[in-house]
């Protein structure tokens, strides 16, 4: 018997694209692509489980080994920072994490005592600015990051460009790209080891994958 395989997924489009490779690899996503309320889907053929999770969650269930595999978007892994194997590149998903605000930002810099950075990523912005040597304040919002600085919240925001489409429907613009993120596979340090047989087999079977979508 093969062991039980569990992959946690970011709910949405990285969800469904992954459905797409998994499918090509003979694996029955009919019920994770059809949920309904309930939270842990099956393809009993395979013994293989899916939970579908908040895409900030998943990393934490891959760490804790409840989940042996993630698909998360790169800019949410950098944000967690759990040590977890990224075995690849799903090249799907494709954005930047960018510093954005006003184009002439710097000139408004004076104004405030502290510059302060709008985010739902702090510990990346964190990051980023302690690597600059420039004090910052972080206000951390959950969502429309945007209006940190058209309603005058904040300085500049650290936020995803996908189409640039929200930035330009704002006023805003890219000041700086801080990191190139797509969805990203990964794995629980233990299962890499005790269940190498059957991750090895899934791992190389997404990889020849996405050798064709490149
Ligand atoms: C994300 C992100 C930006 C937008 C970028 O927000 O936070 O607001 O998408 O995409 P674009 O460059 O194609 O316009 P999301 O739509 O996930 O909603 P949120 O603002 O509630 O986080």
């Amino acid at each position: 018997m093969q062991p039980v395989i569990t992959f946690a997924l970011a709910k949405g489009r990285l969800a469904e694209q992954a459905f797409t490779l998994l499918e090509n690899l003979g694996i029955d996503c009919t019920e994770p692509r059809n949920p309904g309320r309930q939270l842990v889907l099956w393809d009993r053929a395979n013994n293989i489980r899916f939970i579908l999770v908040k895409p900030s969650d998943v990393p934490t269930y891959v760490d804790h080994g409840v989940a042996d595999f993630g698909v998360v978007g790169k800019d949410t892994l950098l944000e967690a920072g759990r040590p977890l194997y990224e075995v690849l590149d799903l090249t799907f998903g494709r954005c930047r994490l960018c510093i954005a605000g006003y184009a002439d930002q710097k000139n408004q810099q004076a104004t405030r005592a502290t510059f302060r950075v709008a985010t739902k990523y702090p510990s990346v912005a964190r990051a980023y600015y302690d690597q600059k040597g420039q004090t910052i304040e972080i206000i951390e919002l959950h969502g429309s990051i945007e209006l940190g600085p058209v309603i005058g919240l904040s300085d500049v925001i650290l936020d995803i460009v996908e189409s640039g489409s929200t930035l330009k429907a704002n006023g805003l613009t890219v000041l700086e790209e801080v990191a190139e993120c797509s969805a990203r596979l990964v794995v629980n340090r233990v299962s890499m080891k005790t269940k190498r047989d059957r991750v090895r087999e899934i791992i190389d079977g997404l990889a020849a994958q996405v050798q064709t979508l490149t």
